[in-house]
């Protein structure tokens, strides 16, 4: 395995052209610098770390070495405009985060029995959690002089090692449907020989976007054993039950999905909210992390502000994807969004697309493609 690492690095560029299309600007030429610790290779804008050091490092991420660059699946890269184009209405004083939830994001009405269903299941979970990450956000009562010390002593506004905690086992967990979709969907391609329809793709990035998520909060905390042991669990459980759930229903599993990250929308919301009214002053000006950097294609001062308000675009993204993929039929329907996705001011503002959307959107990308428009 480390035989084959060693060897892809030492004979391919570290550019990743394949993915450089029209459509998708996932391009290391843009915004920052490429930079790689592998000797030999052109454009290395970076010194090279000792010998020692190249292929193992030990920190809060991983073992990997300090290798920057394109190594991911797909991964957007939002204009300024994008980043603040996602409809939220979010009060806190005075409103319950219940009711925000139903009532103050874009949300998608569950009309059928297994939309119910899906969204019951989600509020189960979304309970679940708060009280596993000790979640407390109580309403701040109107004109209250209490100071920040106080606030947080009240419940009413979370710490930093709080809100690390909730996104990690959040982010820990996000990371599975994707790629669980993603396997049913692969095998039953093989078993089938049948092709898949450009779901399977869209379903890994998701997960491998979840998972960037965790390693960029990762470095900014090291999880407890018992935190760990945590996530192992829910990890267990939450895999096979949504492996199994997907073999059954698809459709139920997008919309489960779609509510999940209706709540994913709102927590990171409130985090943005939270550093911006000054209640939480510890990310205030905090810098965003370098793997955020090269994933989003931030600028090199970029705070870790930016990093949270592409984090909750591409929660808003799957928000879209997967209440849209609910409305397709699985086992026929192409993936609208196997060749280009809508931008962030049309995901930010709709819960996702109707089939029939779907479908003129598919039509668009052709008509794209064959260079009729
Ligand atoms: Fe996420
Ligand atoms: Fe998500």
């Amino acid at each position: 395995m480390l035989k084959t690492t060693v060897l892809r690095c030492a004979n391919v560029p570290l550019k990743r052209t394949f993915s450089t299309t029209f459509f998708r600007p996932n391009n290391l030429k843009a915004a920052t610098p490429i930079t790689t610790a592998v000797k030999g290779v052109e454009d290395d804008t970076r010194s090279i770390p000792p010998k020692s050091d190249i292929l193992t490092k030990h920190d809060a991420v991983s073992t990997v070495p300090d290798v920057r660059g394109d190594w991911v699946l797909f991964h957007p890269v939002y204009s300024p405009e994008e980043l603040k184009a996602i409809e939220v209405t979010f009060k806190s004083e005075g409103v319950s985060a219940f009711l925000i939830t139903l009532e103050q994001v874009v949300h998608r009405d569950a009309t059928t029995f297994a939309d119910k269903l899906a969204a019951t299941m989600v509020m189960i979970a979304r309970r679940g959690f708060d009280l596993v990450s000790r979640y407390k956000h109580k309403p701040i009562p109107a004109n209250h002089n209490m100071s920040l010390e106080e606030l947080r002593k009240g419940g009413y506004v979370m710490d930093e090692s709080q809100w690390l905690m909730r996104i990690l086992f959040l982010e820990s967990i996000a990371g599975v449907p994707g790629m669980v979709a993603a396997t049913c969907r692969h095998l039953r391609s093989l078993r089938l020989m049948r092709r898949d329809a450009g779901w399977i793709h869209t379903l890994l990035e998701e997960a491998e976007n979840e998972r960037m998520h965790l390693m960029t909060f990762m470095t900014l905390k090291q999880p407890s054993i018992f935190f760990r042991a945590m996530i192992l669990g829910a990890q267990g459980v939450f895999y096979n039950l949504f492996f199994f759930s997907y073999l059954i229903s698809p459709k139920t599993c997008h919309r489960f999905v779609g509510y999940l990250e209706e709540e994913a929308v709102i927590t990171y919301t409130r985090a943005i909210e939270e550093i911006e009214k000054g209640r939480l002053p510890e990310w205030a000006d905090k810098p965003a992390p370098g793997i955020a950097k090269d994933y989003w294609r931030l600028p090199e001062n970029a705070t870790l502000l930016d990093v949270i308000y592409a984090v909750r675009s591409d929660e808003t993204t799957h928000r879209f994807v997967n209440h849209s993929l609910a409305n397709l039929t699985p086992e026929n329907d192409v993936n609208p969004f196997a060749l280009r996705e809508p931008d962030m001011l049309t995901k930010g503002v709709k819960p996702g697309f109707s089939r029939e959307e779907s479908a003129q959107y598919v039509k668009e990308s052709h008509a794209i493609m064959e260079g009729r428009v």
